[in-house]
């Protein structure tokens, strides 16, 4: 069967995670800035930690680089000791965040229901949530990789509007392929996309489904970029460690080529 994908323009986002202090962040930022400035046809985000969004907000002005958390809590505000709100962050400039990131769920507890009230936090507050969705090595090798993401993207996602998925972008990050130097392969990519497309479009039709981006994230450099983008679902990249040398990250944003498919 014949299925004719809708190209959508490719999304580069660096999460910086809990790296660099205002001086290694500016640093980085103009460096970026610098190399980036002719690139057009791919949007791109970057990522720093909470400290640094204030400082690299102004930096960004003019340049086609939007600026992103990598977390919220969900109330407006309150008796919330250490939390972050979707208010504070919009004041802050940020246009996206990521949730629900493997590591959040790790260390920190977040379950698939706090990350969907999460979700609809930000969609509330016109936050571009990038939801993060992937399967460990053992639910890999158990055969149960497609089961974990289903669940986790349907309990982040639940009680959304078709409206709200337009508004949203997905990332694919297998946990073993984090940080690990692992890469999925572009087929197992590409197979985990498709499926989570498939389950977009049974909540909020098809045609929503082939527009909303589905990002890969895990060990992405800039030696993987080209293979992993020339899979027909996969829409970008959530980056991290390449992100945090100029260079790599640079290199990366070049090479999100994306082409004309019909598959
Ligand atoms: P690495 O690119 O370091 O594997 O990290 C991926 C990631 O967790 C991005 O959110």
């Amino acid at each position: 069967m014949t299925r004719k994908y809708v190209v959508i323009k490719p999304l580069i986002a660096g999460n910086w995670k809990m790296y660099k202090t205002s001086q290694e962040g500016v640093k980085l930022v103009g460096t970026i800035k610098a190399g980036v400035h002719s690139v057009d046809d791919c949007d791109i985000v970057i990522c720093p930690p909470f400290t640094l969004l204030s400082t690299i907000n102004p930096l960004l002005d003019g340049t086609r680089i939007a600026l992103g958390a990598q977390n919220m809590y969900v109330e407006k505000e309150g008796a919330f000791t250490g939390e972050i709100s979707p208010l504070m962050l919009k004041d802050l400039g940020c246009r996206y965040v990521i949730l629900g990131h493997s590591e959040r769920r790790q260390y920190f507890g977040e379950t698939d229901s706090l990350i969907n009230k999460k979700v609809i936090a930000a969609l509330t507050f016109s936050l571009i949530p990038i939801v993060c969705v992937g399967e460990t090595l053992p639910e890999r090798e158990s055969g149960k990789a497609k089961e974990t993401v289903k669940a986790q993207a349907e309990g982040a996602l639940a009680g959304l509007s078709a409206e709200q998925f337009e508004k949203l972008i997905v990332a694919y990050e297998p946990v073993w392929a984090i940080g690990t130097g692992k890469t999925a392969s572009s087929g197992e990519a590409q197979e985990m996309h498709e499926w989570i497309r498939a389950l977009l479009a049974e909540r909020a039709g098809k045609e929503i489904a082939a527009k909303i981006r589905i990002l890969y994230g895990g060990s992405v450099k800039p030696e993987n970029i080209s293979g992993i983008m020339a899979q027909p679902d996969v829409n970008g990249a959530l980056v991290g460690g390449a992100c945090l040398k100029a260079e790599s990250f640079i290199q990366i944003i070049r090479g999100a080529k994306k082409k004309e498919l019909t598959c």
